[in-house]
């Protein structure tokens, strides 16, 4: 089904259009759909979980992971929204000239359409931050050549879908550097999409700590700021090759009072600095690598999923399926530990 098709279908009624997602329905004229602002956007966001980043099927749909049926177990799971990594750098996503295939658009249009479908709101997540941390200035064409164009596909999408414009930026794309990025980035995509709810993160991985350092344009009130959470490290990442601690394992979390309050304390500061600037908070990623033991996962994620909520944020999960699952597609089911802790059965919301 066409992009349109699939909006016309969600999104008809009579001489009224009337726009239905995440189980609202918002009265609009045809004409101009009525922009939520940005901290209507990150409630309707609430719950999310992050997913097909490093899936097979965005080079060969027929090798693919992730089934259609999964979106709607997410939102029967509780979740209101899906975040999508996306790597145009490779997946043989652009040909020579920095121009998107008919064939990636084609893989990101199911994943966008199967998710309004389901009444998931869509993070459409640019997650080339390695590339980008290397080589910031040489690759920086490609990044606005990929924005340029998603950008032009999706400004007829409703406000369901939302824009990242870099994952984690880090290393040689400094703080500095990426304000100056960021903004001719935010340039590209409000040529065509004006009030399209824009997620941008500060530096240093999308760093509590650099949210000081974050400059957005203060007239852009259309931006979700997000950071990324992940303390302590050598708990959330135990056993991560990646991270250099392959072998560095049993490490648990408690839960005693100060591990809670070092949590607090970095989420306090980044809340003082969300009400200073008058900007809502996505927390779009946090998680701990599956080799930690299960209580101490559990007890980690129900605190920091509780206090995000405590502080009006939004969230999603790293990840669904690869690593730090929440769902075993092997097996076919929820892995209902981490499912419970991120969504407490009572809590869910219809
Ligand atoms: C990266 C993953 C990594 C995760 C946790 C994400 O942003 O894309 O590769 O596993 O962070 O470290």
């Amino acid at each position: 089904m066409s992009l349109p098709r699939a909006f016309a279908l969600l999104c008809c009624a009579a001489a009224l259009a009337v726009v239905c997602f995440a189980g609202q329905a918002t009265m609009a004229t045809a004409a101009s759909v009525d922009w939520p602002d940005a901290f209507q956007q990150n409630n309707r966001l609430g719950r999310g979980v992050n997913i097909i980043g490093y899936d097979p099927l965005w080079r060969d749909p027929s090798k693919a992971r992730f089934k259609d049926e999964y979106f709607k177990l997410i939102r029967e799971a509780g979740f209101n929204h899906v975040r999508i990594n996306l790597h145009p750098f490779r997946d043989r996503a652009m040909d020579q000239q920095d121009k998107l295939t008919e064939q990636y658009l084609k893989t990101l249009d199911w994943a966008v359409e199967q998710a309004l479908a389901n009444k998931l709101l869509v993070v459409l997540d640019f997650h080339e931050f390695q590339e980008m941390a290397r080589q910031p200035k040489s690759k920086k064409p490609r990044m606005l050549a990929f924005w340029q164009q998603l950008a032009e596909h999706y400004k007829n999408a409703p406000p369901e879908v939302l824009f990242e414009l870099l994952n984690e930026p880090n290393s040689e794309l400094t703080p500095e550097l990426w304000n100056e990025l960021l903004r001719e980035t935010l340039a590209v995509v409000r040529q065509i999409n004006p009030k399209r709810t824009v997620v941008i993160g500060p530096g240093q991985w999308n760093n509590i700590n650099m949210l000081e350092k974050l400059k957005l344009p203060d007239d852009d009130r259309h931006i979700i700021v997000t950071i990324h959470y992940y303390s302590p490290f050598d708990f959330t990442h135990q056993g991560a090759a990646w991270a250099g601690r392959k072998d560095k394992v049993g490490i648990a979390w408690k839960g005693t009072d100060s591990e809670k309050q070092a949590i607090l304390t970095d989420f306090h500061k980044a809340q003082a600095w969300a009400e200073k600037h008058r900007r809502p908070l996505y927390l779009g990623e946090f998680g701990v690598y599956d080799r930690a033991d299960m209580d101490s996962r559990v007890r980690w994620l129900s605190f920091v999923t509780r206090e995000a909520e405590k502080l009006g944020w939004s969230w999603a999960y790293w990840q669904f399926d690869g690593d730090f699952i929440v769902y075993d597609i092997p097996n076919n089911r929820w892995v209902e530990p981490v499912l419970k802790a991120l969504i407490p059965p009572k809590s869910k919301q219809p």
